[in-house]
């Protein structure tokens, strides 16, 4: 079985729930406490093994590139100036380890990751979709990658959702249970609540095999009219092992205002330079 060594990040989407924020800087530069939504999904996958990450990306997105390069001036000042770089250890990589394609028009994430296909060559790989802000210890990548030792094929990252908010999301048909690894019998996009076969939504992460690429060639659109990487899985079920993982962690959608605010407050409130001062400030207006 081939080790996951690379991951595909779907950073090109226009970000239209966000604005007016995402109208100028893209929504995964969007800061939760001191670093870009961007970086903790680097981070996210540098701890589960990704050796390269491969950004999909549009126009306008050049900072999420600049993010990660190494910036000159900046460091020749703080330098200059006697102050410690440690702030910037997790915006460094050896060349070659980012890199990035263009998706020319934002045709849905089945599109997107369809973009990555030539970088991704013959390989498993892992995408991640930086607007859902993953906590947990190990990450959730690297939870999904224990699973894939042991099981292989495809994973997808499993919740449970409100079941009025189905219509969110892709929606599992959940055979087999053993522990956290269900087996996956069918997925629908976006179902109605009347019409889903389970509440068991998937979140922003996936391990795929390199198959899914033809697949997604080959798909017309679909909910929205966009390609939709749910019906590119939903082939590929029967053909080869396909499980979805429930992380053990909490999950914070970053891509909606009240996901992003509470992310904001339950990171700083984890955070020992910044969370005393929160707390008591919570405590305050509490009060
Ligand atoms: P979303 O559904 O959140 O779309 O995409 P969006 O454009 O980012 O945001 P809204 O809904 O307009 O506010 C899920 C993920 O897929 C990527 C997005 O960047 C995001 O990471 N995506 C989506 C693409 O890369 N290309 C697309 O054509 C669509």
């Amino acid at each position: 079985m081939k080790p996951v060594r690379k991951a595909v990040f779907p950073v090109a989407g226009l970000g239209t729930r966000f604005l007016p924020a995402t109208k100028a800087i893209p929504k995964e530069m969007l800061t939760v406490v001191d670093r870009p939504l961007i970086q903790y999904a680097v981070e996210e996958a540098r701890e589960a093994g990704i050796e390269q990450m491969i950004f999909v990306t549009g126009r306008g997105k050049d900072a999420l590139e600049d993010h990660f390069d190494i910036a000159y001036e900046l460091e020749a000042v703080m330098k200059g100036r006697g102050k410690p770089l440690d702030a910037l250890v997790g915006t460094r990589f050896p060349p070659g380890a980012i890199v990035s394609v263009r998706q020319q028009e934002p045709l849905g994430l089945g599109h997107a990751v369809w973009c990555a296909r030539e970088i991704v060559g013959d390989e498993p790989f892992a995408v991640l979709l930086p607007d859902d802000l993953m906590v947990g210890r190990p990450g959730c990548l690297a939870q999904m990658v224990s699973a894939y030792d042991k099981v292989g094929g495809n994973i997808v990252c499993a919740q449970e959702v409100a079941p009025e908010r189905t219509a969110s999301y892709g929606i599992i048909t959940p055979g087999s249970r053993d522990g956290r690894l269900t087996e996956v019998k069918g997925l629908v996009e976006k179902p109605k609540p009347e019409e889903a076969p389970s509440n068991l939504g998937v979140v922003g992460r996936y391990i795929l095999q390199p198959e899914i690429m033809e697949v997604l060639a080959n798909i017309g659109k679909g909910a929205g009219g966009e390609i939709q990487l749910t019906d590119g899985m939903a082939a590929l079920i029967g053909r080869q092992p396909f499980h979805g993982v429930t992380f053990d962690g909490d999950r914070h959608d970053c891509g909606d205002k009240t996901g992003f605010v509470i992310a904001n407050l339950a990171l700083a409130l984890r955070r020992d330079d910044v969370a005393p001062a929160v707390r008591a400030f919570l405590a305050e207006i509490e009060g």
